[in-house]
């Protein structure tokens, strides 16, 4: 008879968890977040919102879709702050919004975990440097953060991507995504779904941004290189998706390469999540072509 194992740090993942995440790209942890870290985020969103002037700031639309709205100065230079992004569907053809201001953001991000104490205490806790150092990363360090609304009604999609595209590293892509549910999250209110095993293939689409000489953060313009495949009109590919339904302070973490999606939320629920972006930089460096960077004096921070 062995001894039994040493009991894991909380957060830490099981051999058989590693495996799990190494196989399908992607892993679901159940009560990741406590009922209290997960009420504190809501809260703290809540504020943020709350103290958003609309009227000082762009009216910047988060699309998927149409990449050319969301290549701004405001977006590029988003990774050094908390920025907010709308709904695609948020403006009356006036440009006024059809509902109240907190029904109507997308997101906010970048740098919600270095700038923002309650987001920055979860984002850095005992237990996301346990996890990410059992993933076998030697020098986690997160470098995009984002607070995702799905509002009820008008709740964008967000096609099928792999997160490297976005967020790439040489000499190898590093990037590990740690996504947490504060709501509930169905099929009906835009779930994530993520694609088993596809993190077996390379990245398959960059997007860089050029920038010129001596230009800050917001300065340059994005390109793409490389196609994504058309995961979702394969119908034969579609229905290997499988729909991550999970409860409020359920994690899923996901895999650089993993293909994922969430489609619309059409319904009268919210779907509030938060994801974090780790790389690694014990064994490579952040991409200088990514479209996010920091400016002068505000680097990333390992855990
Ligand atoms: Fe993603």
């Amino acid at each position: 008879m062995g001894a039994d194992p040493a009991p894991l740090d909380p957060g830490a993942l099981t051999p058989e968890q590693v495996r799990k995440f190494q196989t399908d790209g992607f892993l679901v942890l159940e009560h990741f977040a406590s009922p209290e870290e997960v009420a504190s985020m809501l809260s703290r969103a809540d504020a943020l919102v709350e103290d958003f002037d609309t009227a000082k700031h762009p009216r910047s639309v988060f699309s998927t879709k149409d990449q050319k709205r969301t290549s701004d100065a405001y977006f590029l230079d988003s990774g050094n702050h908390v920025s907010f992004f709308f709904e695609e569907d948020a403006f009356a053809e006036d440009g006024a919004l059809k509902q109240p201001k907190r029904l109507s953001i997308n997101k906010m991000g970048h740098a919600l975990h270095d700038l923002d104490p309650t987001f920055a205490a979860f984002s850095r806790s005992a237990k996301m440097k346990a996890l990410t150092r059992s993933l076998g990363m030697a020098r986690p360090t997160p470098v995009q953060s984002m607070y995702i609304f799905k509002q009820p009604s008008i709740g964008g999609e967000v096609s099928a991507h792999q997160d490297s595209t976005f967020l790439h590293t040489s000499p190898k892509p590093t990037c590990v995504g740690v996504w947490v549910a504060l709501e509930d999250c169905t099929t009906t209110n835009g779930c994530l779904w993520a694609l088993p095993g596809s993190h077996g293939e390379p990245v398959k689409k960059r997007m860089l941004v050029d920038r010129q000489e001596g230009g800050g953060p917001e300065t340059g313009s994005i390109r793409f290189e490389g196609e994504y495949p058309d995961w979702l009109g394969d119908d034969a590919v579609k229905k290997t998706f499988t729909p991550l339904e999970t409860k409020a302070g359920t994690a899923v973490l996901l895999h650089g390469e993993n293909v994922h999606y969430s489609a619309p939320n059409r319904s009268p629920v919210s779907r509030h999540a938060y994801s974090v972006h780790f790389i690694d930089q014990g064994v490579a460096a952040w991409d200088d072509a990514n479209w996010l960077r920091r400016k002068e004096g505000f680097p990333f921070e390992p855990l």
